[in-house]
């Protein structure tokens, strides 16, 4: 029998309406994304990881601030770093900034992030990861998650020693990608060490690498006992997916909405993070919505050319003219206004 993925259920006392999370990603998770991700059926979404490196020196590389909307919740605020009363006050911070849940990341395998002690290399010091645990969860009300790969190096089990004892020391959920850091993206996520997390600890575990369909994901949701799925890069350009996993609603999209999706995201993250920096940090994207054989190859290329968004629009439009209809039905349906800007710069060196 299927699960109904729109089964309501909590991290500490947050309600989460649907099964399935949207899942941090360094240079993709922007506002546009996540608002996106809700709209299409993530029960919850997460910011990009958020430094706090920035609380002590500003002089981290930053792709800008972050902005939460009144539309987003619940969110969680990704935080990473290696110095507990740092971590703790950069959650305090993001729990100013309203978001419903803290999330830490001992996930990263970017070797800018692990030659500081944070991220991935945490799973190797789990004292310190706890102590990290522990001091946030003292410093805010707000449950904290945890999310995690499966450790270091490849075969490592160390998620299973780790997991337990951050849920000691105050962890109210837990993410495992399992793939080791080693891995970076390569191979597969071994879901049996996920099935084996959920036996060993009673707070709930989302399922994080290589959900894509629907069937992966009740398959993987039947055989782990996780609380709920994760969705990252199936969600690139692909907001479809996540309406598929949770509705088993799956017709493709028509050009017309491809296109109005895109254009409201081009829009919106040049509100978010300024047309210089929006310009090239859109270009992947262009990729990832028009392609899956949606529209000619060439066309895209054509895209990346171009100079302006502006001129990127206007190409859009001229190839399915119908999209400034949907396009105006989205916008009429996002809230205005009501904006918090988080005072921690958002780190482009991500991953976990
Ligand atoms: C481009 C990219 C950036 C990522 N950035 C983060 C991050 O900032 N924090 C984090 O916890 N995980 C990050 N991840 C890992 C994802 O959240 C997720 O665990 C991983 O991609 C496996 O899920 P998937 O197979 O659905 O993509 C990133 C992944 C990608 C592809």
């Amino acid at each position: 029998m299927e699960l109904d993925l729109r089964t309501p259920w909590s991290i500490g006392g947050v309600e989460i309406p649907t099964r399935l999370v949207l899942a941090p990603m360094a240079g993709v998770s922007v506002q546009a994304f996540r608002r996106q991700g809700r709209r299409y059926g993530a029960g919850l979404v997460c910011s990009e990881m958020v430094s706090c490196a920035g609380i002590e020196h500003r002089n981290e590389k930053t792709l800008g601030y972050l902005r939460v909307a009144s539309d987003e919740h619940p969110l969680a605020i990704q935080i990473f770093g290696s110095d507990p009363s740092v971590m703790a006050e950069a959650a305090r911070m993001v729990a100013a900034a309203g978001a419903d849940i803290v999330d830490v990341n001992f996930g990263c395998p970017v070797k800018k992030v692990t030659k500081t002690g944070a991220g991935a290399t945490l799973l190797d010091d789990p004292d310190r990861a706890c102590r990290i645990v522990a001091a946030i969860a003292d410093a805010v009300s707000l449950p904290v998650s945890v999310k995690m790969r499966r450790g270091l190096e490849n075969g490592s089990r160390a998620c299973l020693e780790v997991g337990p004892r951050l849920v000691e020391a105050g962890a109210a959920s837990l993410t495992l990608h399992p793939r080791s850091a080693k891995q970076m993206y390569t191979g597969e996520a071994d879901h049996s060490l996920t099935a084996e997390l959920v036996e060993r600890v009673d707070v709930p575990i989302i399922a994080s690498g290589d959900i894509t369909s629907r069937a992966r994901a009740q398959a993987v949701l039947t055989t782990t006992g996780a609380a709920a799925v994760m969705v990252g890069r199936g969600a690139q350009g692909n907001p479809w997916a996540l309406r598929e996993i949770v509705d088993a609603e799956a017709p493709d999209p028509t050009r017309e909405e491809i296109v109005a999706e895109l254009v409201l995201f081009i829009r919106e993250t040049v509100r978010e993070l300024g047309e210089r920096r929006a310009t090239g940090f859109l270009k992947k994207f262009y990729g990832w919505y028009l392609g899956r054989g949606r529209f000619p190859r060439p066309f895209k290329q054509e895209l990346v050319q171009l100079q302006t968004l502006d001129e990127v629009e206007t190409r859009l439009f001229a190839a399915a003219p119908g999209a400034r209809f949907v396009l105006e039905r989205l916008q009429d349906e996002l809230p205005q206004g009501d904006e918090v800007l988080l005072d921690l710069p958002i780190s482009i060196y991500g991953g976990g």
